[in-house]
């Protein structure tokens, strides 16, 4: 059974090869003054910067650049840019990259207009974002996040060691995402991979919840059977287009909110991920993958009949002549190996953590409802232990 919902999605997106040129449509529909966000300068090598001012040219905008936006971004980097978005009176931030520059372009859409420091309002305080903001496109470089069609944004505070989320109103949504599978093919593959196991996590988050049989979850298996399918190809030929465009629209689905409608959610495996990255700087799907065994190795018990369907129903386990514990162990089995075929971090120790930050990682760590099981203090230390 599915619980009550609403759904509403605003983003419009423009999705394979030629994507790019609907960048004229939308423009049209923005002030003149457009700050372009971007990050450490792979738009520059890859030659999608060009291409995308040429297009800005083309529609007579004026452009202020606001580069440098770093995986994990940071707060002191958003205070920044709310300062550069002021100085252009922005009509429209666009962001060119990943996941980084989308999420800060929807902190610095909610913060422009706002009087309050936007860490203490939004991410410590939890508050709704004010009425007025700046709308925010997209051009997606990186297929992992999701956040190019949804209203999530991850900040870190590196001194205080914390890396939070928060849902923004629909308002700061991006109006319009462009997702060009080709860009996404100068990545390296270890962010390649690390986005890949980003969206497998994603799924997963919402899939290891509730009880009931419901059209979300059957929508999950479909995406992560997907996922596993296109990512053996792309690790074999990352310029195989099909297994890159089949990703990236896996990722978008995958955190749009679609498949947690009507259900409740996890998102227990983001929140430990979160805190190694809050210390390391890691990046962010390595972090996901470093934790996730040892922590769906204590909820198994808990939520067994899902994690038994997940065995049979994503990796093929046969469950003949085998006790429901015995099938559940055989899926993550089965997901381990696979783990190890794409070549994600299965190793906190992989990622920069050293045992004497284990008791700092726990405290770091936000414990949410809604998995399986609520973790004890002693349980977030065997995950950190665990994945060591
Ligand atoms: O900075 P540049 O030079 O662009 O390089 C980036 C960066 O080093 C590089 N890259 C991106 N596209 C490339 C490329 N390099 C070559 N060719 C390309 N086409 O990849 C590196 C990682 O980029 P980043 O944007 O940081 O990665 P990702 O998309 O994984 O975003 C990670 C951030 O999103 C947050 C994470 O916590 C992290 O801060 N998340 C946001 C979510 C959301 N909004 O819903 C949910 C996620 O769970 C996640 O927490
Ligand atoms: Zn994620």
């Amino acid at each position: 059974m599915l619980g009550n919902f609403s759904y509403k999605n605003a983003t419009k997106l423009y999705f394979g090869e030629d994507s790019l040129k609907f960048l004229n449509e939308e423009l049209p529909k923005y002030g003149k003054n457009v700050v372009l966000i971007y990050g450490g300068g792979s738009i520059k090598k890859n030659g999608i910067y060009e291409a995308v001012i040429e297009i800005l040219k083309q529609n007579g905008k004026k452009v202020a650049e606001d580069a440098g936006v770093m995986p994990n971004p940071t707060i002191e980097k958003v205070r920044e840019g709310v300062k550069i978005a002021k100085a252009h009176k922005a009509d429209l931030l666009l962001a060119v990259g990943g996941g980084s520059c989308c999420d800060y372009a929807k902190v610095i859409s909610a913060s422009v207009h706002c009087d309050e420091d936007p860490w203490e309002k939004y991410f410590l305080r939890n508050e709704k974002t004010i009425e007025k903001i700046v709308p925010v496109g997209c051009v997606l470089t990186m297929a992992g996040t999701g956040s190019e069609m949804n209203a999530g944004a991850v900040i870190t505070n590196r001194e205080t060691h914390q890396k939070l989320g928060h849902g923004f109103g629909e308002e700061a949504v991006p109006r319009f995402s462009i997702l060009n599978p080709r860009f996404t093919m100068s990545l390296p593959k270890w962010q390649m991979v690390a986005g890949i196991y980003d969206i497998f996590c994603h799924i997963c988050e919402q899939y290891f919840s509730g009880e009931d049989d419901n059209v979300s979850d059957d929508l999950a298996e479909a995406l992560m059977k997907s996922v596993v399918r296109n990512s053996l190809v792309a690790v074999e030929n990352p310029e195989d287009y099909v297994a890159r465009s089949n990703i990236m629209w896996a990722a978008t689905w995958a955190l749009n909110t679609l498949i947690s409608r009507g259900k409740k959610t996890d998102w227990m495996v983001h929140k430990l991920g979160h805190a190694v990255s809050a210390y390391t700087d890691a990046t962010h799907g390595m972090t996901l993958a470093a934790v996730s065994l040892p922590y769906y190795k204590i909820i198994l018990p808990y939520g067994l009949h899902k994690f038994k369907q997940f065995a049979i129903n994503v990796w093929g386990v046969n469950p003949a002549g085998k006790s429901d514990t015995e099938i559940a162990n055989e899926g993550l089995t089965k997901m381990e190996k696979w783990m190890k075929q794409i070549g994600v971090a299965l190793h906190t120790s992989e990622l920069g953590v050293t045992e004497d930050m284990i008791e700092g990682l726990a405290d770091a760590t936000f414990v949410i409802d809604g998995g399986y099981k609520r973790l004890t203090r002693d349980e977030v230390l065997k995950v950190f232990r665990e994945s060591l």
